[in-house]
């Protein structure tokens, strides 16, 4: 009976999700807020719940309910089918479920603070928001935090559910009162639609139908608006498909595949290529092995267009009367998600639709106080914090601004290392500096400049712990490659620090800029045909990589000068690691701030076996050979 019960509701569950008409929507509210017992309640209420389940959960809310005995609604949701949805990176449970008028998916968005990703997550794909808010307690802290977060990934439509109206007595004075500084509250933070409801879970009042304990609220039952409730589609937006990736069987045949992301496709489009502005028409639009006559938002296609023009994986092929904006730099939201803090400068991929590109935060402008909506001061951002940033891309993308398309406008941030997502954010408005900076072409160039000296440009990047000696091997290596004609240019930390960063110290944001700056200048240097010998600490991997991506593999050495902290501390040469142990420098490297040792470096020299000239001649027989 059960299987059979089970086996027509996933059936239901898929006719209703196939048909066009499904709300996605998101329940944020604290545990306490009764957020499942609301959800319970109604199922219930609405004969969605087979009467052998009824049955089994009045059973076990007297064993282990959390209503004293009484039936505990909340249990309901364990029967309820919760997945995990493909492709969405941050879990969040979406459940289903579905009447005659309409299909639903709740994402069950948790209410506490380190939740705020979880959150995000149901956020960015729900088309309704419902907070719950407790009567008796009114807009809190949360309330404004769930409210701001909905508002932030582009929720428009917010329901307040004013719930446990039982134990303010159904007064309407109160209940009016919370109603008004709710629907201020999603104004003030930009929602273009909010609406209240009274209710009580426990009581089913305006659940299903309206109840007889609050004869002056005049809307519509929860249930009612949930099937009323009217949103914007993406299929009335422009046309624009992210290219998901080229199908190229054989020679005769070349097509792009995607999910349409706005509006509509047909064969004889005129269609957009983008970034690369190139104009096309579409030939034909196939859904699985049939041509079909159109394809629209959300359907999964290949379209093969007339000319053979160069289209890639992360392009987007859009309507050119209405096509997205196409930039590299972005004023942004950013919440980051990760326990490792979020620097500006530091590099991560970014992930938005099918592109993915080099990304740093180039400017933090403020973070946000989710709970208050301030304005805050910051240069790092650690997990769950929210802030406005400019955003720095390595090429140009096509992109919307969130507000205007969820799909084209969200993005991910990704570390690449470890490919585990590290923040994701809401792209406002692309800048135009971009545009106004151009590359100047030049005639004389790196492999000119080199030719002369008879020499290759490289980078031989000296990194390890202050007083493993790093100063001292680049320098009898720069010695020895003078004395044998090679052209070169020393940049120690310590010197460097003195002119180009004297404006940096020991902070993480600080090591980021003085390693990016440096890398920087390294390739300049390389331009001009030199070979380059950087001895800075560079503690972090990330930054590390940097120099290497921005020099390129090839022209790259790591020189890892590793010396145990033990016996660089010994030989103390500065008197540095004395003052730091005493606690006169703060974020002294290997004391108060960490080192990340190089995994693979091209040389790993060990200074506490070797002598600095044996060293030093290995480098040099390994960068000449
Ligand atoms: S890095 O970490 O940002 O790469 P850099 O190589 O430029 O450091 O500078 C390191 C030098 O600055 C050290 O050799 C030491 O003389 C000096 N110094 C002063 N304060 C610190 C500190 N807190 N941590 C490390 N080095 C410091």
């Amino acid at each position: 009976m059960a299987v059979a019960n089970d086996i027509t509701a996933l059936a239901d569950r898929l006719a209703a999700l196939q048909s066009r008409d499904t709300l996605r929507f998101a329940m944020c509210g604290s545990v306490d807020d009764g957020k499942s017992t609301l959800l319970g309640r109604l199922l219930a209420e609405a004969g969605m719940v087979p009467e052998d389940r009824l049955a089994q959960m009045v059973r076990d809310s007297k064993t282990h309910g959390t209503q004293g005995g009484k039936p505990d609604y909340s249990l309901l949701l364990d029967g309820l089918e919760a997945e995990r949805e493909q492709g969405i990176t941050i879990d969040v449970a979406w459940r289903y479920f579905g009447t005659d008028k309409r299909a639903f998916i709740v994402a069950d968005c948790p209410g506490h603070a380190q939740y705020t990703r979880n959150m995000a997550s149901g956020a960015s794909s729900a088309e309704l928001g419902i907070v719950l808010v407790d009567a008796r307690a009114g807009v809190l802290t949360q309330t404004r935090r769930h409210t701001a977060i909905l508002a932030m990934f582009g929720v428009q439509h917010v329901l307040f559910a004013v719930n446990k109206l039982d134990l303010i007595d159904y007064s309407p004075a109160r209940y009016h009162a919370i109603e008004q500084e709710c629907v201020k509250l999603a104004h003030d933070l930009g929602i273009e639609h909010a609406d209240a409801i009274p209710v009580s879970a426990i009581n089913a009042d305006n659940l299903v139908v309206h109840s007889p304990n609050t004869p002056w609220y005049t809307g519509k039952p929860l249930l009612q608006y949930l099937e009323t409730i009217k949103i914007a589609r993406a299929v009335d937006a422009a046309f624009a498909m992210p290219v998901q990736w080229v199908n190229r069987p054989d020679h005769t045949f070349r097509g792009y595949a995607g999910v349409v992301a706005g509006g509509r496709v047909a064969p004889g489009n005129e269609v957009v290529v983008l970034p690369s502005g190139r104009l096309s028409r579409v030939v034909r639009v196939v859904g699985g092995d049939t041509d079909l006559k159109n394809a629209e938002a959300g359907q999964a296609v290949t379209l093969t267009l007339t000319d053979q023009i160069d289209v890639a994986r992360g392009d987007v092929i859009a309507d050119p009367a209405l096509p997205p904006e196409v930039a590299s730099q972005f004023a942004c939201h950013l919440l980051w998600l990760d326990d490792t803090a979020l620097l500006p400068g530091r590099r991560y991929q970014m992930k938005l639709a099918t592109c993915t590109a080099g990304a740093q935060v180039t400017e933090i402008k403020h973070r946000i106080d989710p709970d208050t909506q301030a304005h805050l001061a910051a240069t790092r951002l650690v997990a769950n914090e929210i802030a406005y940033c400019n955003l720095s891309l390595d090429t140009d993308i096509a992109y919307r601004p969130y507000r205007e398309d969820r799909r084209l406008g969200g993005f991910i941030l990704v570390d690449r290392e470890t490919n585990a997502t590290v923040g994701c954010g809401t792209l406002d408005f692309g800048l135009r500096r971009d545009s106004n900076v151009r590359w100047q072409q030049l005639d004389v160039d790196r492999v000119a400049r080199s030719r002369i000296k008879g020499q290759t440009p490289r980078c031989l990047w000296f990194t390890g712990l202050s007083g493993a000696g790093k100063s001292t091997i680049a320098n009898l290596v720069e010695r020895r490659l003078l004395a044998d004609g090679f052209h070169t240019i020393l940049l120690d930390g310590d010197n460097v620090r003195h002119g180009l960063n004297r404006d940096l110290g020991f902070t993480d944001v600080d090591r980021v800029e003085n390693i990016r700056r440096v890398a920087e200048v390294a390739k300049l240097m390389m331009d001009a045909g030199l070979i380059v010998l950087v001895s800075f600490i560079s503690p972090f991997r990330a930054e590390r990589q940097l120099a290497r991506d921005l020099i390129g593999e090839g022209g790259f050495m790591e020189v890892f000068v590793d010396a145990p902290l033990a016996v660089c501390e010994e030989r103390d040469v500065k008197g540095l690691y004395a003052k730091a142990r005493a606690g006169e420098i703060a974020n002294f490297t290997g004391i108060g701030s960490p080192y990340e040792a190089p995994e693979r470096p091209e040389i790993h020299l060990h200074s506490d076996r070797q002598s600095a000239a044996d060293a030093a001649a290995l480098v040099v027989k390994l960068l000449t050979e």
